[in-house]
């Protein structure tokens, strides 16, 4: 392991307001959203999808780094180019998801733990020689009546940390996800106690399994109300309770904290992001960064359904999410930008 490597690289997934793309929906979960658009559920539309969102104009200026499949590393354009060259071209980091999902956990109804640590050194050691720097695992941790308990906060941290180190010896910076997710009633106050005590369990457990701090990224949840919760707090009042939580719980040493968007809106999502940035960016340790599946893809998704005629309609979608999200880390993100981006994007599709 080159630690030295392993820390540029993590600097890079955040530097210059940048963010990440996660496209790296298995196949079921990318089959379940093309089915919702009337698209064919195969592996040539799914292709076909990724080469759309990898080959959309400028999407460098935005993105530092995007999370693949391994279907997807695997593919190729139309014109025969691998994936991984025509990112790696955009001057975009390849990465991979590499846990195989969250499974039920024995003896603890209604919870997860993730799976994936058997042959994951030879995987790792194959993605690298691919051209993947750096790696995605999801812990997913549910809200509800008497859980999470703590028998699946520490399994999860503990495979979190497990896969982590993996990932380091391998010379792939390891993106932590520990996911509380917002499906539930709990309050705001409720998220903040969980996904503290989740992140002092995960930094514990990377800590016993040797982790260097400063060459991985954390992707948390922010701190929400729960999605059937009565009380919603304001975007003000999120980025102060994502803040003060992560600020109790995540070493200074880590580089970079980029959310996951979870399925809040990409309004949201980029509005809360600007808020932590606009009250907080010169006090914080870390960057706070971006790494949004949902929030940014699903307008261009919705858009292309499927039909060649509309690649390029859904690419300036797809720019103009990865634009505001970028402001949204430099605190400029103004509502105002979703009504007039269709003149900006396309003018920027045009220059590209
Ligand atoms: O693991 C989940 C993705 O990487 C993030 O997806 O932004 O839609 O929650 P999301």
């Amino acid at each position: 392991m080159n630690n030295q490597e392993l820390k540029n690289t993590a600097q890079r997934m955040v530097a210059h307001d940048k963010g990440l793309l996660a496209m790296d929906e298995s196949n079921p979960t990318c089959d379940k959203r093309f089915a919702k658009q009337g698209i064919p559920q195969t592996v040539e539309a799914r292709r076909a999808y990724r080469e759309l969102l990898i080959t959309t104009p400028r999407l460098g200026e935005c993105i530092s780094g995007v999370i693949l499949y391994d279907e997807t590393i695997r593919q190729r354009g139309k014109d025969g180019t691998p994936f991984v060259e025509t990112i790696q071209r955009a001057g975009i980091v390849p990465g991979i998801k590499v846990d195989t999902g969250a499974k039920a956990l024995a003896g603890h109804p209604g919870e997860k733990v993730t799976e994936g640590l058997d042959g994951l050194r030879e995987r790792l050691n194959e993605y690298f020689q691919m051209g993947a720097r750096f790696a995605k695992w999801r812990a997913v941790i549910t809200p509800g009546t008497g859980i999470p308990s703590r028998g699946c906060i520490e399994a999860n941290a503990g495979a979190l940390a497990r896969y982590a180190a993996l990932c380091q010896e391998a010379g792939l910076v390891p993106v932590v996800e520990p996911e509380v997710l917002m499906e539930g009633d709990h309050t705001l106050q409720r998220c903040s106690e969980l996904t503290e005590e989740v992140l002092r369990a995960v930094f514990a457990h990377l800590y016993t399994q040797r982790v260097e701090l400063d060459g991985m990224i954390l992707k948390p949840n922010m701190v929400l109300p729960g999605l059937s919760c009565p009380q919603q707090e304001g975007v003000d009042e999120v980025a102060d309770a994502t803040v003060q939580c992560l600020s109790r719980a995540v070493p200074a040493a880590v580089p970079g904290v980029a959310f996951l968007s979870g399925g809040q809106s990409c309004e949201l999502a980029s509005a809360r992001l600007n808020a932590m940035n606009v009250r907080f960016k010169s006090k914080l340790p870390w960057a706070v960064a971006f790494s949004f599946a949902r929030a940014i893809q699903q307008p261009a998704l919705e858009i292309w359904k499927g039909h060649e005629e509309n690649v390029t309609a859904a690419q300036q979608a797809l720019y103009h999410r990865a634009r505001c999200n970028r402001a949204a880390r430099r605190g400029e993100y103004q509502p105002a930008m979703e009504r007039s981006w269709k003149w900006d994007a396309v003018s920027a599709g045009k220059a590209a």
